[in-house]
C-alpha cells in the first residue's frame, strides 16, 4: 500500500484541464468573505493574501464573493464590489498577484437576494430582494423582485462577467448557494411565486439559467463558467433542494445546459452520503447525473464543519488529518474533479505545500486572529 502522501501526489496533485488551460493540480481555495475592502475596493493586502495562497500551492483560488451593479447585491460590511473602475483596477491588481505566483484565479460573482437588509452598504436605503416580499414587524424589508428588477439583475451579472474577462481572470463563479438570491429562487422554501418564476422545478431554475445564458453570450467561448449550489441554507443546514437524484437532476440540468462547466457541491462534510442506498456525497451524485466536472468541499483537514457561530467566536474547529486517506480513496474512484480548501488555508497558507510533503505536523491551526485578518 502506498503511502498517503504518494496517493495524493497521484490523484491531489495532478493537473486538470479548465478552459484552455490547465490548473496545476486539483486543489481549489473555498470563497470566503473576508470584509477586509473598504468602500468596496480590494486593497493591496487583499491582493497579497491571495497571492500567498497561490505561492502556497493552491490551483485554482474562488474569490470571496464580489457584489454586482445592483442596489441590493451586497449584504455585508467591507465586501468589494465588481463594478467601478477602482474596484475592477484592484480586482486586476489581485489576479496579476496570483498569476505571477502561478496561480488561477475566478471571482464569485454575488447577489445576496432576501439575506440583506436595509442600513447596509453601499445604500443604506435600498431593503433586499428576492422572490417574495418579506415583513419584519409589519415593514417590507425584501422587496418581491419584478419582471424589470430580475432583467435589471440579469444585466448585472452578464456585466461582471464579460468584465471578469476582460481584468484577466480565469473564469467566474455564480454564488448559487447558502440563501442568497439564487437560491432564494431555486429553493421552493423561498420561492412560491405564481409567475414563471415559481412553481415547478422549471420555473425555479428559470431565472438562474436566464443568467448562465446572458453571461455565456458575452464571454469568449472556452472562459469557464462555475456555479456553486447546495442544499443547505444558512438558517437552516437541515434544508434540501432536491430530495432525490431525479430533482437533483431536474435541478442542475437546465443550469449545465445553459452553459455551465463545472459545478461546485457545497457541503459541510465532504464524505457525507447525500442519498439513501449510496455513500455517494452531493459531488458525486452532480457528477455522475450531469456528466460535468465537479468540485468537492466541506471540513478538509479540520476537526468541525463550517457554521455560523464560529464567526462569533464559538465552536472553533482544530486541524486534523483523519480524513484525507478517505479523500484519496475517492479520489482514486474519481468521484470528484477538484477539491476545495476552506477555512483550514486561512491561517495557513502554505496548506497545499505541506500536504504534498507530507509535513503536517508545522501545519498551522485555526485561529481567531485568521479567522479577524488576513494572515499573508
Ligand atoms: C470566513 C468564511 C467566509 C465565507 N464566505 C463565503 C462566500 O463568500 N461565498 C461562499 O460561497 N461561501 C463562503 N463560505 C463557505 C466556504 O466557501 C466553505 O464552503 C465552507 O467554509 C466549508 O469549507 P471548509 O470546511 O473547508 O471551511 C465562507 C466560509 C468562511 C469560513
Amino acid at each position: 500500500m502506498n503511502s498517503l502522501t504518494e496517493r495524493l501526489a497521484a490523484t491531489l496533485f495532478q493537473a486538470f484541464p479548465f478552459g484552455q488551460q490547465q490548473l496545476r493540480n486539483r486543489l481549489v481555495m473555498a470563497p470566503m468573505t473576508r470584509n477586509q475592502s473598504p468602500n468596496g475596493i480590494p486593497t493591496e493586502e487583499v491582493a497579497q493574501y491571495y497571492r500567498r495562497r497561490a505561492e502556497g500551492g493552491i490551483g485554482l483560488i474562488i474569490t470571496e464573493g464580489t457584489y454586482i451593479n445592483h442596489p441590493g447585491a451586497n449584504g455585508y460590511p467591507q465586501v468589494p464590489a465588481f463594478y467601478g473602475e477602482k474596484a475592477l483596477a484592484g480586482w486586476e491588481h489581485v489576479v496579476k498577484e496570483v498569476h505571477a505566483a502561478g496561480g488561477k484565479i475566478i471571482p464569485q460573482l454575488w447577489h445576496v437576494g432576501l439575506i440583506r437588509r436595509a442600513g447596509t452598504e453601499p445604500d443604506p436605503s435600498v431593503p433586499g430582494y428576492g422572490p417574495m416580499e418579506v415583513l419584519e414587524e409589519g415593514k417590507v424589508v425584501v422587496k418581491a423582485m419584478s419582471k424589470a428588477d430580475i432583467d435589471a439583475v440579469v444585466e448585472a451579472f452578464a456585466k461582471a462577467a464579460s468584465d471578469a474577462e476582460k481584468v484577466g481572470f480565469d473564469g467566474i463563479e455564480l454564488h448559487g448557494a447558502h440563501e442568497y438570491l439564487l437560491d432564494n429562487f431555486l429553493w421552493e422554501g423561498t420561492n412560491q411565486r405564481t409567475d414563471e418564476y415559481g412553481g415547478s422545478i422549471e420555473n425555479r431554475t428559470r431565472f438562474p439559467v436566464e443568467i448562465i445564458k446572458a453571461v455565456r453570450s458575452v464571454v469568449s467561448k472556452d472562459f469557464p463558467v462555475v456555479f456553486r449550489f447546495s442544499q443547505w441554507k444558512q438558517r437552516d443546514y437541515n434544508a434540501r433542494l432536491a430530495n432525490t437524484p431525479e430533482e437533483l437532476k431536474r435541478v442542475l440540468q437546465p443550469l449545465a445546459d445553459a452553459g455551465v462547466d463545472v459545478f461546485h457541491a457545497s457541503t459541510r462534510r465532504f464524505w457525507e452520503a447525500e442519498f439513501a442506498g449510496s455513500e455517494d456525497n452531493l459531488a458525486t451524485w452532480t457528477q455522475r447525473l450531469i456528466n460535468k466536472p465537479v468540485i468537492t468541499v466541506g471540513s478538509i483537514g479540520l476537526d468541525r464543519a463550517f457554521s455560523l457561530e464560529q464567526f462569533q467566536g464559538r465552536d472553533y474547529p482544530t486541524v486534523q488529518f483523519d480524513q484525507l486517506s478517505a479523500l484519496a480513496d475517492r479520489l482514486e474512484q474519481h468521484k470528484f474533479d477538484l477539491v476545495a480548501v476552506g477555512r483550514a488555508l486561512l491561517s495557513e497558507p502554505d496548506w497545499a505545500a505541506k500536504v504534498r510533503a507530507g509535513d503536517y505536523k508545522t501545519i498551522k491551526n485555526f485561529s481567531s486572529e485568521a479567522l479577524a485578518t488576513l494572515v499573508v
